[in-house]
């Protein structure tokens, strides 16, 4: 198949591969050409009929390999069951869903390959095909990732931002993997897609930092709009709102809210806070072809985060167990 509407420009592939640390030399684009050559086509498959049923499966599926990323590495370890596992860590229980889609890709990769497909590069792929799959660009991801053998919901709790974080931390936390400024506001552009629960945001709407009134950085017509479905009371806990009004397409509509004071978490509206930031911002919120260009070499380095390869890990068998 072939995809022309994003095509990796020749010195970024260089400065990707040959630049970037965090890039392993190890992990290979066409690592499973031989040995499971359906491989794109059957997560394209699972990643596709998961969001017709779901549309917002798209946006979880990317949230999960962030999330796996993060948290010592692209290594699988957010998938593993289990009491003090990562998917009770605070930013996950509750939260993070997609892990069934996972696995019936997972079922089917060990029908056509078994043995031979690792859930750290299944939900790379899986990322890849939720955003093509929304509108938005195509990268080619490196491949070879091997899966690590425990989980860690301590490092988790550590390691993954918090919509609470100031932009600081958040920054503190991505430069600590490896990545720079810019990769902080190109990656929260994954918030084009998916929604969020009010609890993540509701400090904003009604008793900002003990004012006894809302953030003041946010636009008053939204602010209304956010009241209504997160009122001031528990039980709205749980209610969702998109972060942006087209949160089933991959576009830069995430950006031109922000300008316009409408972002939904603290920690979104926080990039308008600061001069470098909000240069990028005001630059992606006018040229998606750029925020799509960047998008994708920002998750080829997302995704090189401490991978292990060689004989380190395993192959899982069953994403949620090791072997
Ligand atoms: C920069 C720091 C980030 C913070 C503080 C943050 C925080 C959050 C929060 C609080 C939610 C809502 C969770 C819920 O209500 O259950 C969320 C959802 C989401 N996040 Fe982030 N996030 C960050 C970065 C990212 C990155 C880098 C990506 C991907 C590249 C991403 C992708 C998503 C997506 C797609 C959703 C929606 C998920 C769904 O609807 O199931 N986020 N994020």
């Amino acid at each position: 198949m072939k995809h022309n509407n994003y095509k990796l420009p020749i010195v970024h592939l260089f400065s990707v591969l040959l630049l970037n640390p965090l890039v392993s030399c190890q992990l290979d684009y066409k690592f499973y050409d031989d040995s499971c050559p359906n491989l794109t086509k059957i997560v394209r498959y699972g990643v596709w009929s998961a969001m017709s049923n779901d549309t917002r499966m798209a946006a979880s599926l990317l949230r999960l390999h962030f999330h796996d990323c993060f948290v010592n590495g692209c290594d699988g370890s957010l998938l593993l069951d289990g009491e003090n596992g990562e998917k009770n860590a605070l930013a996950n229980r509750n939260s993070a869903r997609g892990f069934e889609v996972i696995d019936n890709i997972k079922a089917n990769l060990e029908k056509a390959c078994p043995a031979t497909v690792s859930c750290a590069d299944i939900l790379a792929l899986a990322a890849r095909e939720a955003v093509y799959l929304t509108g938005g660009p195509f990268w080619n991801v490196p491949l070879g990732r091997r899966d690590g053998l425990t989980g860690s919901q301590t490092a988790a709790n550590q390691q993954i931002p918090s919509p609470f974080d100031p932009l600081e931390i958040i920054t503190a936390k991505f430069t600590s993997k490896g990545l720079e400024l810019k990769d902080v506001v190109v990656l929260s552009g994954g918030h084009t897609l998916g929604f969020a629960q009010c609890f993540t945001f509701k400090t904003r709407l009604f008793n900002f930092s003990g004012s006894g009134k809302p953030d003041p950085a946010l636009d008053a017509s939204f602010l209304q709009s956010l009241q209504n479905v997160c009122p001031n009371q528990a039980d709205s806990d749980t209610n969702l709102a998109p972060f942006d009004s087209t949160s089933s397409k991959f576009d830069n509509l995430y950006y031109k809210l922000l300008v316009d004071n409408s972002g939904l978490l603290q920690s979104d509206q926080a990039l308008m806070g600061d001069n470098k930031t909000a240069s990028f911002v005001s630059y992606y919120s006018k040229f998606p072809y750029l925020f799509f260009k960047d998008f994708g070499v920002s998750m080829v380095k997302m995704g090189g985060i401490g991978v292990l390869t060689g004989q380190n890990g395993e192959i899982r068998k069953n994403c949620r167990l090791k072997n």
